[in-house]
């Protein structure tokens, strides 16, 4: 790669945030978060360092699965503002250097969406096609995804008088997205919101939306990416597929990774909570290693906690039950059997060693970190709000009553903020501003390491042998650079031999790409100067040539971390 790709595909190296308007800061004080308060805040996510800023659902909806129920496609929920906020936002985000990506949810429509209501009350009206109904429920039922509230994805409609589809909530429709009415009516959304500026989507349930009674259409996939590249250049697809990774490939784009841009990483994700629950690093180096090799202009979106139950459910029944003991003991913490209502710091009880070390680990897994807010400060849920919305609590500003987010009255915020020790009193963005040791301050120097070093993004994962269980060793070589990074799993201290042979030859990084500089990176020839190492994350750190043997030996605290910086002879790259 030449570094100047990681403006063209800047997806590959971005930093993603996914912020919801509605609970991140109230400008006028009605207790619900607005267009104007995220406007006021750009200027945080720019100073953290983020590049793409994932907005989520902020469209008309009666607000009964957060936004995911949307009654109109082509507007903005009054409460947030309206369309001229948006354009705000986006042209402020841009200023400031900063994407703007939003969330695109069509597999479904809320049931008060003038489609379904044109739909269910008239057998005749060209919108009753837009959905799908049956007359009795069929004997195959697929499971719902909510399987402790519904009891299978048909339901009875009355005014309608017959059953229609619905994968989620009842009240959320199936579109019939076979259908090429429905199918054009999907082109206008994502035209509409292009036009108005953003670099793409995060896509809801793809596997849902391109299901049909034949399996899944992944034509349908790829002419959307189709459409999103012809109205914008730099237009991508983040989409939600949580499938085992033999599955997710073809999500990507059999042909050359023409569907979706990038996929989040549930498989890494759900290993990384097993070797947390067993402080045991080989589950997700297990993981990792079967990570399938992706086509150049796609990428892994890599995160910890997203908005949603953490998800478990591709573990084994006893897998999971080992999550659940360790971070997870009370019911109440569990939802649909199969995930997780907390947040990380709490799941650690706080630890900061353990919390900072599993940033560390995301910042520098191949593949592009989507923060969610909150995580840069060290939030934490409020176990008292059932559901997903323990994890939904305000953004806390500063430990003023409201945190920070709205001088409303407690009882009209749009959701209680976070209490006792995860309270705004004492975690929150104003404090950690001026202390040169906060999580603030440390997410900062990821964000900032992250962005130095296109070769995660870019580059290839090489695991590397570290001689301990409980400690993950990789690399990251592309023609940029290669880095190196270690992680212990475990509370004590471990001496970790590093054999750094196998990245050292001229030919170690990713395949070449048109126009590529053949042979970027200087090899470590004979009689060329030794490559040095550099400790990035350490203050002071001096690069330190690398013995003859290739071998280098680190002292790893307990929950410790490192990035080291492979620096060839020749290297002119700033450190
Ligand atoms: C996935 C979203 O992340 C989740 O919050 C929502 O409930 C479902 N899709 C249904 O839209």
């Amino acid at each position: 790669m030449r570094v100047t790709d990681t403006s063209d595909l800047w997806w590959k190296t971005a930093v993603f945030y996914n912020l919801d308007v509605e609970t991140y800061l109230d400008w006028n004080d009605d207790g619900v978060g607005d267009l104007e308060g995220l406007a006021h805040r750009l200027d945080h996510l720019a100073e953290l360092g983020v590049t793409c800023l994932w907005l989520a659902p902020f469209y008309p909806s009666p607000q009964r699965d957060n936004g995911y129920d949307i009654s109109d496609y082509f507007g903005v929920d009054p409460r947030y503002g309206h369309l001229g906020d948006f354009v705000e936002v986006v042209r402020t985000a841009k200023d400031r250097g900063m994407r703007v990506i939003v969330d695109l949810v069509v597999n479904h429509t809320s049931d008060q969406h003038p489609w379904f209501r044109a739909a269910r009350s008239d057998r005749d009206s060209r919108y009753r096609d837009f959905y799908t109904w049956r007359d009795e429920v069929p004997a195959d039922q697929p499971a719902n995804m909510f399987p402790d509230v519904e009891d299978g994805v048909w339901s009875f409609d009355d005014e309608a008088g017959q059953y229609f589809r619905h994968s989620f909530y009842s009240h959320q429709p199936d579109l019939a997205t076979d259908r090429q009415e429905v199918r054009d009516e999907i082109a206008k959304v994502i035209g509409f919101w292009l036009q108005l500026g953003i670099d793409g989507f995060r896509v809801d349930a793809v596997p849902h939306l391109i299901d049909t009674d034949d399996g899944a259409e992944h034509g349908f996939l790829q002419a959307l990416r189709g459409y999103v590249a012809r109205r914008s250049g730099s237009g991508m697809m983040l989409g939600e597929v949580n499938l085992p990774y033999d599955e997710m490939v073809a999500f990507f784009g059999e042909d050359d990774g023409d569907e979706l841009t990038m996929q989040f990483d549930f498989v890494a994700n759900q290993a990384l909570y097993l070797s947390l629950a067993r402080q045991d690093a080989r589950p997700l180096a297990a993981a990792l290693s079967t990570r399938p090799t992706l086509a150049r202009g796609n990428q892994w979106g890599n995160f910890v906690r997203n908005h949603d139950e953490l998800t478990l459910d591709q573990l084994s029944d006893d897998e999971r039950d080992e999550v659940f003991e360790a971070f997870a003991p009370l019911e109440s913490q569990r939802i649909h059997g199969r995930g997780i209502v907390r947040r990380l710091p709490p799941m650690l009880d706080g630890d900061p060693r353990r919390i900072r070390m599993v940033y560390s680990l995301m910042f520098s897994t191949p593949g592009a970190p989507v923060l969610f807010y909150g995580e840069e400060i060290g939030m934490g849920e409020n176990p008292s709000v059932s559901g997903r919305g323990a994890v939904r609590t305000p953004m806390q500003w500063t430990d003023e009553a409201g945190g920070g987010f709205s001088r409303a009255e407690a009882d009209d915020l749009v959701a209680p903020l976070a209490v006792e020790g995860w309270a705004p009193e004492h975690v929150n963005v104003s404090r950690q501003r001026h202390e040169p040791d906060s999580m603030l301050r440390f997410v900062q120097s990821l964000v900032r390491h992250y962005r130095a070093s296109p070769e995660i993004g870019w580059g290839e994962l090489t695991l590397l042998d570290s001689g301990h269980d409980c400690v993950l060793a990789h690399a990251v070589v592309s023609s940029t650079g290669t880095l190196v990074a270690v992680h212990n799993f475990a509370p004590d201290g471990r001496s970790v031999d590093l054999d750094l042979s196998g990245l050292l030859g001229p030919d170690a990084g990713e395949a070449g790409a048109v126009g590529e500089a053949a042979g970027a990176a200087a090899g470590h020839a004979a009689g060329a100067a030794a490559p040095r190492l550099v400790d990035l994350l350490a203050e002071r750190s001096v690069p330190e040539a690398l013995a003859g043997d290739a071998h280098h030996r680190i002292e790893l605290e307990g929950y410790g971390f490192r990035w080291l910086r492979v620096l060839r002879a020749g290297e002119k790259r700033l450190v």
